[in-house]
């Protein structure tokens, strides 16, 4: 899969650009805020139908516009074109090949992405969301049914909680609605639950290997599944805690409080990692995503890696040129020094377009 051209109007910085993608390697260059970053989320976006980087689609318009609009034309190897515009009302029309979608969900995993940039380091030091995104932006892109099942319990959970909320002052105690929510929270998250389970199992031997590859580490780092129904369902869990989420007006049970936990002998990561652990973990992890995807899916995913040669030994980011050389897949790289760039590259005999921005 390659994306060919890519054409942005009023999408953060970028007032009316177009791209034209005609290598497999795209090397992206310029200086701090010359819209690097920015470049990769546009086609982030067009794979994900959302930024990669901010939470609301308005924080993509270009300050003081209204409406943005972002097309990329890919080849799968058929030319399939992708659009999404948001009009000056705020109102999201995404479309492929020019017939909108009425659920965005169904869109992803069709153009398979993987993204790495320096905010990665969350992934280690954040809290349990960070995570849940990383291994959620994963499974959607491979089960259709993932995203439309999270996106429902997590409608859900809030009109859960909102009851909750309501339940001191409210005369009459609903408990047919909240036996309700239960039992869909339940049958929703058994899917979701069984799911992460698998893939981190998967993440967890994957990124082992691709970290022994890209650093000299020997040790394993552990990567477990943390989750409240690896001993009881959901709906067992529920049940036996009722009186607690009523008395604390929250739920405080389900997959909304999973975590994967990375650990080095058998200490959190975050405390025990160097600085270089930490970034070869970051790398085994992430490109573990992309080789699950290449993996499970017809297309091989793009990569998109931003500022990853920023503060990388020379062996180490040696390692990584000889790895994404080995891909077939379309890749694009930003930095802010062209030149260190294409020492990286020199070697490597690859065909490489320069975009200087
Ligand atoms: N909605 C927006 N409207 C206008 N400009 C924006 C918007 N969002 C971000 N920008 C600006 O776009 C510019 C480019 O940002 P970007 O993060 O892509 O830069 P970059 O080339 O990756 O820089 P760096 O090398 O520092 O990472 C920044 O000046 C940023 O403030
Ligand atoms: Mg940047």
């Amino acid at each position: 899969m390659r994306v060919r051209e890519l054409f942005l109007y009023q999408f953060k910085n970028y007032a009316g650009n177009e791209f034209l993608f005609d290598q497999q390697i795209v090397c992206i260059t310029g200086r701090n805020g010359s819209g690097k970053t920015n470049l990769l989320d546009a086609i982030y976006f067009l794979c994900f139908t959302k930024s990669y980087f901010v939470h609301s689609d308005a924080y993509c318009v270009m300050n003081e516009k209204a409406g943005m609009r972002i097309r990329a034309l890919f080849e799968t190897p058929q030319q399939q074109t992708v659009q999404c515009i948001l009009r000056e009302n705020g109102k999201k029309e995404f479309g492929l090949n020019g017939v909108l979608y009425t659920q965005l969900s169904k869109h992803i995993g069709h153009f398979p992405v993987v993204i790495i940039t320096p905010d990665d380091t969350q992934l280690i030091t954040e809290g349990s969301e960070v995570r849940r995104k990383f291994i959620d932006i994963l499974i959607s892109q491979l089960d259709e049914h993932y995203m439309r099942n999270l996106m429902k319990y997590n409608k859900i959970l809030l009109q859960r909680n909102a009851l909750l909320k309501r339940w001191p002052e409210s005369v009459h105690k609903d408990f047919t609605v909240l036996d309700i929510y239960d039992q869909q929270l339940g049958e929703l998250a058994a899917p979701i639950f069984m799911a992460r389970k698998q893939y981190a199992e998967q993440l967890k031997f994957k990124t082992n290997q691709i970290y022994h590859t890209i650093s000299d580490e020997k040790e394993d780092i552990e990567i477990a599944y943390h989750s409240q129904l690896l001993q009881h369902s959901l709906s067992e869990l529920l049940i036996q805690n009722r009186h607690k989420d009523i008395m604390s007006q929250r739920s405080n049970y389900g997959i909304h409080k999973d975590d994967l936990l990375f650990t080095l002998h058998n200490m959190p990561l975050k405390t025990v990692a160097s600085q270089g652990q930490r970034k070869s973990f970051l790398f085994g992890l992430k490109f573990a995503q992309y080789e699950i995807l290449k993996e499970n899916l017809v297309l091989s995913p793009l990569l998109l890696l931003d500022d990853i040669f920023e503060k990388l030994d020379e062996k180490r980011g040696r390692k990584l040129i000889a790895y994404i050389a080995r891909q077939s897949t379309q890749v694009f790289i930003t930095d802010t020094h062209k030149e260190r760039l294409h020492k990286a590259f020199e070697h490597e005999g690859l065909n490489i377009q320069w975009i200087d921005l």
